[in-house]
């Protein structure tokens, strides 16, 4: 499996067989898959350490880039890093290089994968079009901007005259009374189409889906297969609960029981 020579495991030491592999894993991405608190943090607590303590090539920590998801594990991975380091040292405490990464372990880049995006753009911002005062917002700001777009968004189609396609779309999706239907199908759409590496390529390809030329029928939908299925499942619903209604009706009182129910 592993393009480099593995040290033999150590009698001392109580890591299983894959664990030590993942341990010395070189040269080759690896993924290790483990159930919860099987040691996976374990395993590359003690890569990182190898990678620092090795004697051919010793790196310096803060020469990694270690990402988690969340903050909590990113200051639970600097946390045992540091503990790490500290055994090494006392295992070899006249070591400079060591003494030297415990200094460097508090900028070392263990974070979370948004914390270090965060911090290349406010670096490199001048290499960007990204204003420099930028900041994150939090989702119910991001919600409130949202919706202000889309207001503004739909008074401008409104106030367009010769907008047929809008009007035609208000007309099948909203009510007499206002839009709220509408905008709530645009939000889902947004929300989904950002779940999608590319939310632009989805959003143009679901659109395109509705695109028919001038002799195509409904039939040439590409989806009016799960459509026609939807539509059957709802009629069979239906039907099903005519069939119900019929047969309660049908038993002695059974018109009061019908009405009592509805
Ligand atoms: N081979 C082993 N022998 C003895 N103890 C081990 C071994 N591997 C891991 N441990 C210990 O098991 C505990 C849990 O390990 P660790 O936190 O690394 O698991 P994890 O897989 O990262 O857990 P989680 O899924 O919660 O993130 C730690 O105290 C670790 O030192
Ligand atoms: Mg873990």
């Amino acid at each position: 499996m592993s393009k480099t020579k593995i040290p033999a495991l150590p009698g001392d030491v109580t890591w299983t067989e894959d664990q030590w592999k993942a341990i010395w894993a070189k040269d080759q991405d690896i993924l290790v898959a483990a159930a919860a608190g099987s040691g996976k943090t374990a395993v590359l607590v003690n890569r990182i350490i190898q990678k620092v303590i090795s004697e051919e090539d010793p790196i310096d920590v803060d020469e990694l880039l270690v990402v988690t998801f969340t903050n909590a594990s990113a200051a639970e991975m600097r946390h045992r890093v540091s503990e790490a380091l500290e055994k090494a040292i006392n295992d070899n405490p006249h070591s400079q290089h060591l003494r030297k990464q415990l200094s460097l372990i508090n900028r070392a880049s263990i974070s979370t994968l948004h914390s270090f995006c965060l911090e290349v753009i406010r670096k490199y911002y001048y290499l960007t079009d990204i204003d420099p005062g930028f900041r994150i917002a939090d989702s119910t700001e991001i919600q409130l901007l949202r919706d202000e777009v889309m207001e503004e968004l739909f008074e401008e189609q409104y106030g367009q005259s010769d907008n047929e396609e809008f009007f035609n779309l208000v007309d099948a999706f909203t009510s007499d009374r206002n839009d709220d239907a509408l905008q709530n199908i645009v939000r889902s759409l947004h929300d989904f189409s950002q779940s999608n590496p590319n939310p632009d390529r989805w959003l143009d390809g679901a659109a395109s889906m509705y695109e028919l030329a001038d002799d195509d029928g409904i039939d040439d939908l590409s989806f009016i297969d799960s459509l026609k299925f939807d539509i059957g499942l709802q009629l069979d619903t239906a039907r099903d609960l005519l069939e119900r209604s019929l047969a309660v009706i049908k038993t002695p009182g059974g018109r009061l029981q019908g009405l009592r129910t509805i």
